[in-house]
């Protein structure tokens, strides 16, 4: 029976390690039980054993190809805890040849180390990693967000965030903590963010307004570890739009994010500019199909929100987007979903499938 049939009609058993394959689904912490499995399509919505057939435990998540490898960095949540708690131990790496076969290569930041500075310690959510390499400096920079802990950030803990950084002069770390800077100068900070590189080399920050969710952009200085320019508004940019993912198709630039409901899905949002700081222009939600697992859609983004979207290296027109499927109650089992974007009457469009592989960028 295919495995997401299975967990249909087994809901309860979720929460117990899942038979997946010849994998054993659960915490990283498990040991599996069985000789662990080979992929050789991605299927969106599943669970995703790494090469020691493990779920895979890194979630907000970005993907760094250095030398023909593929890096997975991604928050590392907490057997156990829920959303509401400290639920993240760092940031997680993993390792690929192939994008679809992950070796857990362990933490790179570690939040409980010894000796770890203050704000990382204390830090109530440590989330959405992003990486990047540096090329002024030569150091690859872990980007993150960063709540303080609940007293200092008033009742829900989520009334102003930091965005925190840490270096690494290799892709596997580990990355030693730089500090951190107040998105848009604001006392209050930023939200869901993005780094994106420019054409003309600038880095830009990308982030969530708080109080008011606009989303704004300030550019990095050339170490990349402060901004050195005001923030400004993305002109175009639907007010509540988070969870933003960039990337660029010959002279545009385009933006997938979500709309604004806690954990909980809803509709994905395109956005397209000729350059990057814009006008953005809304296009339609480009998702496309049901995802048979939870039976969610376009209106839902089929059960994900956006984290990233990933230009396959080498090849034309090519890009995943990536999301994941928040799981507030349970994080550590929360999913992932993986899908080509293609382009359609020049827009983008995500459309659901069950399996796939890269062969589908195989153009003409
Ligand atoms: C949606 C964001 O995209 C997540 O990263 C997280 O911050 C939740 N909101 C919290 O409600």
């Amino acid at each position: 029976m295919k495995s997401y049939l299975w967990r249909a009609l087994c809901p309860r058993m979720l929460a117990l390690p899942v038979l997946f394959g010849t994998a054993v689904f659960s915490s990283h912490a498990a040991q599996p039980e069985t000789q662990p499995i080979t992929h050789t399509v991605f299927r969106p919505g599943q669970p995703w054993p790494d090469t020691n057939g493990v779920h895979i435990n890194a979630h907000g998540f970005s993907v760094l190809n250095v030398d023909g490898r593929y890096y997975w960095y991604g928050a590392e949540k907490i057997a156990g805890k829920t959303e509401d708690e400290k639920n993240e131990a760092g940031v997680r790496l993993y390792v690929s040849d192939d994008l679809l076969n992950w070796e857990d290569k362990g933490r790179v930041l570690d939040v409980f180390a010894p000796g770890a500075h203050p704000a990382l310690a204390e830090a109530f959510i440590l989330d959405r990693p992003k990486v990047i390499f540096n090329e002024t400096t030569k150091k690859f920079i872990l980007y993150f967000k960063l709540y303080p802990p609940k007293e200092k950030g008033g009742k829900s803990g989520k009334d102003y965030a930091w965005v925190g950084m840490a270096t690494s002069s290799t892709p596997t770390g580990p990355f030693d903590y730089k500090g951190y800077f107040l998105g848009n100068h604001s006392e209050f900070g930023t939200g869901d963010f993005a780094i994106f590189a420019d054409t003309d080399g600038a880095i830009y920050h990308i982030a969530v307004r708080k109080p008011d969710k606009a989303l704004v952009y300030g550019r990095l200085s050339a170490d990349g570890l402060k901004p050195e320019s005001e923030y400004k508004v993305l002109e175009g940019v639907t007010l509540k739009t988070e969870a933003p993912a960039f990337f660029r198709r010959g002279d545009k630039v385009y933006l997938l994010g979500s709309g604004t409901s806690g954990w909980n899905p809803n509709p994905a949002r395109m956005f397209v500019a000729d350059r990057f700081t814009g006008p953005y222009t809304a296009l339609p939600n480009p998702c496309v199909g049901v995802n048979p697992i939870n039976k969610l859609g376009p209106d839902k983004t089929f059960g994900g929100q956006s984290t990233f979207v990933y230009p396959v290296p080498g090849r034309k027109d090519a890009w995943i987007a990536m999301f994941d499927i928040n799981k507030p109650e349970d994080p550590i089992n929360a999913g992932y979903i993986w899908l080509p974007v293609e382009f359609e009457a020049n827009r983008p469009v995500i459309r659901w499938r069950d399996e796939w592989d890269l062969a589908v960028f195989n153009k003409p």
